[in-house]
């Protein structure tokens, strides 16, 4: 394999270093072409274009793989907890035992937030969607934390202490904004649950009514939060790691973060999902109409959960919540679900179209995703959240990634202008 890329352009002859990655992958680096030859490269939508090197998650499109750390999805969802999980992703190693006491002794004292923000949850207006809550609340919780504004710290302590702030009060967040949605006193994070019945308990729990989460349940919930945890350079990430590479805070990155996955063609895509097998089981329109809806070149509708950027086979992740269907039917806390049904038929009749096949798109992520949720009471409106729920540690290592890597320059793209040609200004009373 040669390691040099050769360019012969204007008669002259340049040549680009061909670097390779540790699962045999290359890239060209183009980072003299502008000052070598004028010219800049243009890539609608980054299909070439890599942002960064980066030791923290490997995907394989084609064969199907997600590693994080170089550990398999399939391993860590099903036999990690999401706080390890967390760990490994921003520190690079599985937590040790001391670490992992220490890690959940931040998490639980980090879990309150700040009483003053409460009043945040019972002022914005009932309906507002809580992609919107979580993104204002996450860049709030900022203004609570003014130790966190050295820009040196990302070893310390004070780092560890925030990141495992962030992850513990997002969850509270999530369930505060549920909560206040309606009209429901809140529930309290309590120190001897685990993250995930946590959760569930101040979604469920009321002055009125002991909830206990089931543990196929909290088993299920792991494995999702894991699964959503990273997925290296995606529009989300990599928002983040644009808004830090101008020196922003970890809290402003992460909020346009959260901004970012709110997108139906992102983290959106998971409440997408269940509108479209909602729509199918309420119109009686069919599946087949359906997938020739998504097939019509006159209509820019598309199949949410089918279809993505990296993956040209079955999404890794699609097959580990596939593969817990089962526990989630036989665990006796499930009522039969008709959107099930539909989804697999809906599944089914993708995976044997044309169009599809050709195109090679598969279930991702979010096609089973939001089913899962709904089986544990959450509304489809929080499906995006628990989506950031999931994502936060993956923000979290790459923001630190991109602040500890000494080759990280403020990103800033170029482009190729198309406008008009310089003019004469015309003044107001000559515009006609
Ligand atoms: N339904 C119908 N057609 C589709 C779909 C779909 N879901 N996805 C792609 N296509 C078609 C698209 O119209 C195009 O056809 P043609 O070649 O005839 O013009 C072709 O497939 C390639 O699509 P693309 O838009 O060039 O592909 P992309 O890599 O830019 O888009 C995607 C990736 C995920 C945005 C897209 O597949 C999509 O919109 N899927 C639905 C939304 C979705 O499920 N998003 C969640 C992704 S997984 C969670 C995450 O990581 O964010």
């Amino acid at each position: 394999m040669a390691d040099k890329l050769s360019l012969l352009y204007n008669g002259n002859t340049f040549e680009y270093p061909v670097l390779q990655g540790s699962e045999g992958e290359h890239a060209v680096d183009v980072s003299t072409l502008r000052k070598d030859t004028g010219l800049v490269t243009l890539d609608y939508g980054y299909l070439n274009t890599g942002s960064t090197q980066s030791k923290i998650t490997f995907v394989d499109g084609e064969k199907g793989i997600l590693r994080y750390r170089g550990y398999a999805i399939e391993d860590l969802a099903t036999s990690a907890t999401f706080p390890e999980v967390a760990w490994l992703l921003i520190h690079g190693e599985l937590p040790t035992e001391q670490e992992v006491v220490h890690f959940r002794k931040l998490l639980t004292e980090n879990a309150l937030i700040h009483e003053n923000l409460l009043s945040f949850f019972r002022e914005v207006p009932p309906n507002a969607h809580p992609m919107g809550i979580l993104a204002s609340v996450m860049n709030a919780l900022g203004l609570f934390n003014t130790k966190f504004y050295d820009d040196e710290q990302t070893g310390s302590e004070q780092f560890n202490i925030t990141a495992a702030s962030l992850i513990s009060k997002i969850r509270t967040v999530a369930a505060f904004s549920y909560k206040a949605s309606i009209g429901e006193p809140f529930v309290y994070p309590e120190a001897d649950r685990s993250y995930c019945s946590n959760f569930l308990n101040m979604m469920f729990s009321s002055r009125t009514r002991h909830y206990e989460p089931h543990p196929v349940m909290e088993k299920i919930l792991n494995a999702l939060l894991i699964i959503h945890a990273d997925h290296e350079q995606n529009c989300s990430t990599s928002t983040v790691r644009m808004v830090g590479s101008s020196g922003a805070s970890l809290y402003a990155s992460i909020c346009a973060g959260v901004c970012a996955l709110w997108g139906p063609r992102h983290g959106g895509a998971n409440q997408a999902v269940l509108e479209t097998l909602l729509d199918i089981q309420k119109s009686g329109m069919t599946v087949e109409q359906v997938i020739e809806r998504a097939k019509s070149k006159t209509d820019p509708y598309r199949l949410s959960g089918f279809g993505h950027r990296v993956y040209k086979s079955y999404d890794p992740r699609a097959r580990v919540l596939k593969s817990l269907l089962n526990e989630l039917l036989d665990c006796g806390e499930h009522v039969h679900d008709p959107l099930l049904d539909i989804a697999i038929e809906l599944e089914d009749k993708v995976l044997k179209d044309d169009y599809f096949i050709e195109r090679k798109l598969y279930p991702n992520v979010d096609f089973y995703s939001g089913i899962f949720y709904r089986a544990m009471g959450i509304p489809t409106d929080m499906l995006t959240v628990m989506f950031a729920i999931g994502r936060l540690p993956g923000w979290i290592a790459h923001w630190k990634e991109m602040h500890d890597d000494k080759n990280t320059k403020i990103n800033r793209p170029r482009q190729l202008y198309i406008g008009e040609p310089a003019r004469k200004f015309v003044p107001r009373y000559a515009r006609g």
